[in-house]
């Protein structure tokens, strides 16, 4: 049983006012959520980067709500006391209010989230009103948007003119307004994310967006050397896993090809009597004696 209390909402408002950063990571399944919740960060998001982290695809727009939720479902078993938030994937929010408000509560209902998160900035604001208005929390997201990332010109830095700065700012305080609980700013300057933080009551996440902010998020498979195709510069790796896990597939394939895996210790054995009896049912007129040395002999 895990010793750690659960994170809500008032818990995260408490460690924003203590000056205390704000941990949060992607997970994405019941073995990555395990170590998380032993690590105890505060903010577990299940992301639809997985659609690229973990399916391959070149982008998160594939990803769906069935992904999403049977994600969730793994993460919230292996992270029971985390605070966890469910993405909510390309077109489960973008159409109406209504079909956000049902997938929205969906993902709750199904998985054991304890919040969600949409992408978009005043736009959205109907959408964040309705799902609050509906006992949803909404997590809100802003700067790189990944699922309008081919409107926004690529994975790039947002809010580089001081009209889209200000836009980016904009954007942060309306959705505050209208019920966002935080908010995370993607690939934002620094300093424009400060001044984001500096005006917002809720907690500010920077992904890639500088120091100022409330709170830090990473992508678990960034963190670790993971995601073959490449490493972001606003990620820092802080394990090389990937060679880890290759090194002990390297040893893993040699052992079984000299014979040494499978050792004593990782298998099971039968009597001799029983052996014996398994060898006359699959042929009764066998007449041979048979050999019945251990199988571990
Ligand atoms: O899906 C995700 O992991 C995200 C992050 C990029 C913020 O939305």
């Amino acid at each position: 049983m895990s010793q750690l209390k659960k994170t809500t909402i008032p818990k995260l408002r408490k460690i924003m006012t203590s000056g205390t950063p704000i941990t949060m990571i992607t997970c994405y399944d019941y073995s990555m959520a395990h170590i998380v919740e032993k690590a105890g960060l505060d903010i577990v998001l299940v992301g639809d980067s997985l659609g690229m982290t973990l399916l391959g695809y070149d982008s998160t727009l594939p990803v769906t709500m069935d992904d999403m939720v049977r994600h969730t479902q793994a993460v919230r078993r292996g992270a029971p006391t985390r605070f966890v938030i469910g993405d909510m994937p390309y077109m489960s929010y973008q159409p109406s209010d209504e079909t956000a408000v049902r997938n929205a509560g969906r993902l709750m209902a199904e998985t054991g989230c304890d919040a969600v998160k949409i992408e978009g900035g005043q736009e959205m604001a109907p959408r964040v009103e309705a799902m609050v208005a509906a006992g949803v929390p909404v997590m809100g997201h802003i700067g790189l948007m990944p699922q309008s990332s081919a409107a926004l010109g690529g994975f790039r830095l947002q809010g580089k003119t001081a009209s889209k700065a200000a836009r980016i700012i904009e954007d942060a305080r309306i959705l505050e307004d209208v019920g966002c609980f935080a908010i995370l700013v993607e690939m934002v300057p620094d300093r424009v994310c400060r001044i984001l933080t500096e005006q917002s009551k809720i907690p500010v996440i920077s992904l890639g967006s500088g120091p100022h902010a409330h709170g830090q998020l990473l992508i678990f498979h960034d963190l670790f050397g993971l995601y073959p195709n490449f490493t972001p510069t606003m990620a820092r790796r802080y394990v090389d896993a990937g060679e880890v896990l290759l090194s002990g597939l390297l040893d893993y394939v040699r052992e079984v090809q000299s014979g040494d895996f499978p050792g004593g210790e990782n298998y099971f054995s039968i009597t001799d009597e029983e052996l014996v009896r398994v060898k006359k049912l699959l042929n009764p007129r066998l007449t041979r004696p048979l050999s019945v040395v251990s199988s571990k002999d």
